[in-house]
């Protein structure tokens, strides 16, 4: 039986649906490796669990290594070591290097968290990428903008959640952004003006084997520029409409380039997220790509859509290198709910009896923004719905009726 380790930070949310979906898999041994305390557990999944080992960082690959050894000694040879964070990507990575683990490598994990890196590695390989630069200096970054002019984009080298990342449209923009170092550079890139897209690939030792994909409404970047804006993620119904499969072979080509030679391997075994830009003129350029799950619920999504519960199916993906695709049979969406001004806590929320009528069946889960919440600093809002219908107009209508419907002050 295959011994897999979890890296689980904190037993929260998203985190327990993947310990969960681990401890109901058959045929194989499952620890975890976390910060919280081993009585965070819930109980419930408790029993499935080999061996448990806390440390207090779990994105230092110091401790997880310690940790990864102590379980293999009084449990038995790690086989596969998981998680499903952004974080954790490179800190994990590390650990199967120091330890002789197979999967992803630091090297390949490196590719796709730096997005530097990874647009060289993109770029290489003919695979179509906004310019860019890594500016480790301000005559750097306004090197790049005399070569391309305004506006740019400018964000972390590793970044996550859209945060600090700005849109910069003149000198006085480019002066209040924090100067880059060589200890901190800054990512800049031309500003690409296009609809976002997302792909998401199962690929088996590096076969694709399966994909999937969304559209934002708007971008998060426009989300985070406009405080009123209520963020929306669609999966259209149709698995053929052209607009994604035409991405299809971009996106081999760039895994096929992040993989390089690791591609048929078991580091070539997972379900990545890759954002993408699809311009006016028809042209894609590929923004950034996560060896990991997808967030802003398109896994739920996609278990809707395709009639499956993709934590399960990722838990044997990366426990077994199986996957057996299903087809698509209706469209989902998720929406996200935040209102206008800045003040700090929430004072109202309306709407939500009636958005709820009028959605009826197609509303599949709401967390209700409430009263005396905390206003959200992210994309994500306070609270969120997870639409499912048959046709993909059922699913934009819905969406509709939900934004226009709930309406949140805050004061
Ligand atoms: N070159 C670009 N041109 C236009 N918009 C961009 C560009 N790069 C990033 N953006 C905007 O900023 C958002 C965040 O950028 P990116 O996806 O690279 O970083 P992230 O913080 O890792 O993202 P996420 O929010 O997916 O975690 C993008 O979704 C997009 O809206
Ligand atoms: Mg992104």
């Amino acid at each position: 039986m295959p011994h897999i380790v979890f890296i689980a930070t904190h037993f929260v949310g998203n985190t327990n649906r993947y310990v969960k979906a681990f401890t109901e898999l058959d045929g194989i041994t499952f620890s975890v490796i976390s910060s919280d305390p081993s009585s965070s557990i819930p109980p419930s999944m408790r029993p499935k669990i080999a061996a448990h080992y806390r440390i207090e960082n779990c994105l230092d690959s110091v401790q997880l290594i310690e940790a990864t050894r102590a379980i293999a000694s009084s449990i038995g040879r790690v086989d596969r070591l998981v998680g499903f964070l952004e974080e954790l990507q490179v800190p994990m990575a590390e650990v199967r290097d120091a330890l002789g683990i197979e999967g992803l490598t630091t090297e390949i994990a490196r590719r796709f968290r730096d997005k530097d890196r990874m647009k060289e590695v993109l770029r290489a390989a003919n695979v179509p990428v906004a310019q860019s630069a890594l500016a480790t200096t301000t005559a750097e970054l306004q090197a790049f903008v005399a070569k391309i002019g305004y506006p740019v984009i400018v964000k972390p080298r590793a970044g996550l959640g859209t945060r600090a990342t700005y849109r910069v449209t003149n000198a006085e923009d480019l002066a209040a952004i924090p100067a880059p170092t060589s200890a901190v550079p800054l990512q800049v890139e031309e500003f690409v003006r296009a609809r976002e897209h997302t792909c998401e690939t199962v690929t088996v030792r590096g076969v694709p084997v399966w994909r999937s994909g969304t559209r934002y409404f708007p971008s998060p970047l426009e989300v985070l520029e406009t405080p009123w804006i209520q963020y929306a993620v669609l999966l259209p119904r149709e698995d053929d409409d052209p607009t994604w499969k035409n991405f299809h072979p971009t996106n081999d080509a760039a895994l096929t380039a992040l993989f390089g030679d690791q591609a048929g391997t078991a580091a070539g075994t997972a379900l990545t997220h890759m954002e993408w830009f699809l311009r006016e003129d028809g042209t894609q350029l590929v923004n950034e790509v996560g060896v990991r799950p997808p967030g802003v619920h398109i896994m739920p999504m996609m278990g809707l859509t395709h009639d499956t519960d993709m934590f399960a199916d990722w838990a044997r993906l990366m426990s077994f290198d199986q996957f057996t695709p299903k087809p698509r049979t209706s469209a989902a969406g998720a929406c996200f709910f935040r209102g206008p001004g800045s003040a700090e806590h929430i004072v109202s929320v309306k709407g939500i009896e009636v958005a709820i009528e009028l959605c009826g069946d197609t509303l599949f889960h709401m967390k209700t923004p409430k009263v005396g919440d905390r206003r959200a600093t992210g994309y994500e809002g306070e609270g969120f719905a997870i639409v499912k219908h048959a046709t993909t107009e059922g699913v934009k209508h819905a969406l509709r009726t939900l934004i226009e419907n709930v309406q949140i002050r805050y004061g």
